[in-house]
């Protein structure tokens, strides 16, 4: 049994939450995960039983790529436990999106704060988050993402 966590990360914080996800799944519950970004994929999909989708929100939505994964593969993942884990700045999820994503049939769809990191956006990325009157930080609560992480047996990921 295979787990595959497909990330869709810009500036590496997403990532790095699939990788702690990854870590907890192998150590305390003795799932054999595969971490992989959405372009590298396809390699691993046929043989994964549950599928961890975990990507940013940018704009809005969900990170572009990590959407054209879900709608392409939607017949592939309806057939596996699929999860989708998704991050941000805000405190809380968009409404709007959370019931865009309970659309695709996962066990589980799970908000979790990101981090924006000032020193890793683009001049323009820093643009919008003036406009915005976003703030930086790193707001993973990464306790919270363990605990989560433990629970996913129950969600079909063993
Ligand atoms: C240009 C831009 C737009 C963003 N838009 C949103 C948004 O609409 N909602 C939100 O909660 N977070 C938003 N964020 C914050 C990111 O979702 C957050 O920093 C996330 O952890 C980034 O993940 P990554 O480091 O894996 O790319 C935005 C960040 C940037 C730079």
């Amino acid at each position: 049994m295979t787990t595959l966590i497909v990330t869709a990360s810009h500036h590496g914080s997403t990532r790095e939450i699939a990788e702690r996800v990854a870590e907890v799944l192998r150590t305390t519950q003795q799932v054999e995960t595969v971490v992989e970004d959405v372009a590298g994929s396809a390699a691993w999909l046929d043989t994964a039983d549950a599928v961890i989708v975990a990507a940013p929100v940018y704009g809005g939505k969900l990170e572009k790529s990590a959407k054209a994964f879900l709608d392409s593969r939607r017949a592939e993942l309806a057939r596996k436990s699929l999860v989708i884990l998704y991050s941000g700045a805000a405190p809380l999820p968009d409404r709007r999106l959370a019931e865009q994503l309970a659309t695709y049939g996962a066990r589980e769809v799970r908000y979790v704060r990101g981090a924006l990191v000032e020193e890793r956006l683009s001049g323009l990325e820093k643009l919008k988050i003036t406009l915005v009157k976003g703030q930086y930080g790193d707001f993973r609560d990464w306790n919270a993402i363990e605990h989560w992480a433990k629970g996913l047996g129950g969600h079909g990921v063993s």
